[in-house]
């Protein structure tokens, strides 16, 4: 995809497509009215037949613009003639991508960043138009005979004037770098069990390094983890013919004595459930059950491309879960890498026993923060379906950075609480703890049992279950929340320093 700013007038412009916007109250924007203009009153002939009534998220293409260089125009509905939300703003793009997915459409000039957006400028509005169209024209055609695309897009620019240039072109420029971090994410997220190992992904992300020299890899094998007691980890990856893989990612671009920010991803590339095996419906998207480790590989692709001024760690801990005869069994009792001991009473509550030892390893960065990401329950779904993450953690301050920057990413999480009370459920008669706490509140417990491996750190947990993937028709991964955890840290490089 080739992405541009365009400031010179429209009428003069060589693209397949403009995109302009007219309010409900026929009012048009900016751009339209100059297009109005020089297409002798066209709009307005439109608009005032009642052809688009301007609601937010209606469409009209004109395909055909006489006595004009103009090839085509797309008018899209703003709504009510006030500043939108930013949510709507996000409505009014993606209508406005789904109507120009046309063969004949490979160049589109999109003038919606023109708009007022409350409490929005043009970097975040510049920044949201690349990233809904790359987001569109995202196809998986990897296992496909068919490569051929529905969407045609190779170009976007986007229409600002001379004074508006720098910051549409900064928020392009970061529209690009977080779009191509969830087209990584999304990509390997879909890819299916058989192609996607551990091993796999841990040569996705040297493939990765090799990108991007700021970016340095290092992977643990099986023999490393046993050397460093990671026995919660290995007891998952026992019952699978698939070696497991810790992958360590390292970008350090920020001051030398500056702590890391660390991001732990579950990397669970085929969750069956093992001897408490799953129901076989929709067993299938158990292959997204890497989508948090795709995630981290994600958000530092993004990371590496704007260069951001931060000292970075990843960890991906990746496993299958499968039902054999060395699988872990209900009632097995292991010790993790810290030293605590966990009595498995369901084997399919694996991912936590894959993240426990994640944070144990992550004590020895001396973390500024540690954010973990994992599709870790289904009852997050049952909770938040899949509008929103579920979002707990130990330090308020770093949540509510999180929450703010889901809202500004357009990619929000929802904070559920993590109180004592909840503690007593993974109460085990055998171990220190058990790996499930029954059947209530399981997005919570789950973090619980968490939380007592991140006592040494500020540290927070996303449950990304209902929102790393979609199902039914449209079924495929969402790259969620590679925007946010994005946003996150482009907050973070611009907080002046401690
Ligand atoms: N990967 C699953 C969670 C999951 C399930 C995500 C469905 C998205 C959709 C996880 O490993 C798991 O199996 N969790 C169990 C925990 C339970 C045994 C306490 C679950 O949610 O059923
Ligand atoms: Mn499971
Ligand atoms: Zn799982």
């Amino acid at each position: 995809m080739d992405y541009s700013i365009e400031t010179a007038p429209l009428e003069d412009l060589q693209c397949d497509c403009i995109i302009v916007g007219v309010y409900q109250d026929q009012q048009l924007s900016p751009s339209a009215t100059a297009l109005n203009n020089s297409t002798h009153g066209l709009i307005n002939t439109i608009v005032s037949r009642g052809d688009l009534g301007g609601k937010n998220g209606e469409t009209v293409l004109i395909n055909a613009v006489p006595d004009s260089k103009i090839e085509r125009i797309l008018l899209v509905g703003l709504g009510e003639n006030k500043p939108l939300s930013g949510k709507d703003y996000k409505k009014a793009l993606l209508a406005a991508v789904n109507s120009v997915k046309k063969p004949q459409i490979k160049s589109v000039v999109c003038c919606l960043a023109e708009c007022d957006v409350a409490g929005r400028d043009r970097q975040w509005k510049s920044r949201h138009i690349i990233e809904v169209f790359n987001d569109a024209a995202y196809q998986f055609t990897h296992t496909k005979s068919d490569k051929e695309t529905e969407s045609q897009i190779q170009k976007i620019s986007i229409a600002a004037t001379e004074t508006e240039r720098d910051l549409a072109h900064s928020g392009m420029l970061q529209g690009k770098a977080i779009a191509e971090g969830m087209e990584l994410t999304k990509h390997l997220s879909d890819l299916p069990g058989n192609i996607c190992t551990p091993t796999y992904l841990a040569e996705q992300a040297i493939e990765l390094s090799k990108k991007y020299a700021s970016l340095d890899v290092n992977v643990l094998e099986e023999s490393d983890m046993t050397a460093l007691g990671m026995g919660a980890l290995l007891s998952v990856s026992r019952g699978s013919r698939q070696p497991a893989k810790f992958i360590t990612l390292s970008y350090q671009c920020g001051d030398k004595d500056a702590k890391p920010i660390v991001l732990i991803g579950k990397g669970l590339t085929f969750d069956a459930g093992g001897i408490s095996l799953k129901q076989p419906a929709g067993m299938d998207e158990m292959k997204y059950d890497m989508c948090g480790g795709a995630s981290v590989l994600g958000t530092l692709l993004a990371v590496a491309q704007l260069r951001l001024p931060l000292n970075i760690i990843g960890l991906i801990p990746s496993s299958e879960n499968m039902p054999d005869g060395d699988a872990n069994k209900p009632g097995d009792i292991l010790t993790s890498m810290s030293g605590k001991t966990i009595e498995v009473l369901n084997t399919d509550a694996e991912g936590r026993l894959l993240l426990c030892d994640a944070l144990t390893y992550a004590e020895r960065f001396n973390p500024e923060v540690v954010i973990d990401l994992a599709t870790l329950t289904g009852a997050c779904l049952v909770a938040l379906g899949r509008v929103t993450s579920g979002l707990l953690g130990n330090d308020d301050a770093l949540c509510n950075d999180l929450s703010a920057a889901g809202e500004t990413a357009n990619d929000s999480v929802w904070r559920l609480p993590l109180w004592e009370e909840y503690q007593e459920q993974l109460k085990s008669n055998f171990a220190d703890m058990a790996n499930v706490g029954g059947k209530d509140a399981g997005t919570i417990t789950a973090a619980c049992f968490l939380s007592r491996f991140a006592e040494k750190f500020r540290w927070a947990h996303l449950d990304i279950a209902g929102t790393a993937w979609r199902t039914g028709p449209t079924k495929g991964a969402t790259g969620r929340p590679v925007s946010l955890l994005s946003q996150y840290l482009i907050d973070r490089a611009q907080q002046p320093k401690a």
